[in-house]
């Protein structure tokens, strides 16, 4: 009959015919002491194993924050970093840094004939942050009231010293029509926004890339929130306007943009549409040419994010290559009533798209991922 023992039996573990229950063999340890942070498996669960001026620890394998994986995090002096957003962890003990109330479980370890051995069940438990979530992850439901429109203007220009900007200029035309035929309407510079750009954290892993973006969460001097919060929230329609850069949409537009990944990431990774029954459209205007490519990336983006579009979308204006003479394009658009009355008429069709929208043609709560995105992400 096959002998039992204790965790204080001296034998080495591979002694022994039976497993031991409570705890499981790592492997020698020497060779577990090349490096300072790994990831190890107990039983199907990941855990963080530390080895730290020779000494070892395991602690959860998951951050609290979003579920980054600890075990392919650094340390940092005392603290395991999260790989993902950057949490810290007391590598001994699990426990936040100070002023942080919260830890993940801690799991003994101990070296038995030159093996380590870790404990499959935790000695501590985990402490969840207490903060209240994010406003922004609040449910998604529509306030009563008349049909909203945002407009987003991503012209770069001083802050201090400000000039006149055909693309905004005719964005607000638009809203002051929307307005007069009986809609809120609500305008945001981005030029005066504080927001940082995209720090890449999809490029880490697409569970990385989270919603409220991590810069919102982390940072509470970003501003970019209030666009977020037009675009998921508040509006029922957004109207983008952008000066035409060397053949592209302005810089701003970009750096928007591409804080706009989190919200088009969570059809990705958890099949969830947060823009719905929303329209966009969009007002191009540049001195140089290139209307045609910056309508063109401007759908594709936010058809991506869950928009859907009026009949004619946007309304552009160009004088051509090679008119440099600036002054004139500027003149040109503030006495051309045409293209002020073009953005009236675009202010009414996206308004119109959205009372139908409104009044019961609602986009579905999930939505197939089509070739683009027919994959799923790991995890
Ligand atoms: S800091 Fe760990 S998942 Fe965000």
């Amino acid at each position: 009959m096959a002998q039992s023992r204790t965790v204080d039996d001296p034998r080495a573990p591979w002694d022994n015919p039976r497993p031991m229950s409570d705890w499981k063999d790592l492997g020698p340890a020497d060779a577990l002491r090349a490096k300072d942070v790994q990831q190890v498996d107990v039983d199907g669960k990941p855990l963080a194993l530390i080895c730290k001026d020779g000494v070892f620890s395991a602690l959860s394998g998951h951050c609290l924050h979003a579920g980054g994986p600890l075990g392919q995090g650094r340390l940092s002096g005392d603290y395991l970093v999260c790989p993902w957003h950057g949490w810290h962890y007391h590598c001994k003990t699990g426990e936040g840094r100070p002023g942080f109330n919260i830890a993940i479980p801690r799991y003994e370890t101990k070296i038995e004939g030159g093996r380590l051995l870790v404990r499959t069940t935790p000695s501590t438990e985990a402490k969840h942050p207490s903060h209240p979530p994010h406003p922004l992850t609040r449910p998604i439901e529509r306030a009563p009231g008349p049909p909203r429109v945002v407009g987003i203007s991503t012209t770069v220009m001083n802050r201090h010293d400000p000039r006149y900007s055909t693309s905004e200029d005719l964005l607000q035309v638009a809203l002051n029509h929307a307005a007069s035929i009986g809609a809120e309407s609500r305008l945001i510079k981005l030029n005066d926004l504080k927001f940082r750009s995209c720090e890449g954290y999809y490029s880490k892993s697409a569970h990385a890339c989270i919603w409220p973006c991590t810069i919102t969460q982390l940072d509470p001097g970003d501003q970019l929130e209030q666009v977020y919060d037009a675009f998921i929230h508040w509006a029922d329609v957004a109207i983008i306007a952008s000066p035409i850069r060397w053949g592209s949409a302005s810089s701003l537009y970009f750096k928007m943009i591409e804080r706009m990944n989190c919200i088009q990431n969570q059809l990705t990774t958890h099949d969830r549409v947060l823009i719905r029954n929303k329209v966009a459209a969009f007002i191009i205007t540049g001195g140089q040419d290139n209307v045609q490519a910056v309508a063109g990336q401007m759908m594709m983006f936010f058809g991506e994010l869950g928009f859907l579009f009026p009949q004619f979308p946007f309304i552009a204006h160009s004088r051509g290559w090679s008119a440099e003479d600036m002054e004139n394009n500027v003149a040109y658009v503030k006495e051309t009533e045409h293209l002020r009355n073009g953005a009236k008429e675009l202010a009414v069709r996206s308004l119109d798209m959205a009372r139908e929208i409104l009044a019961g043609r609602a986009a579905p709560t999930s939505a197939e991922r089509g070739g683009r995105k027919a994959g799923h992400p790991e995890g």
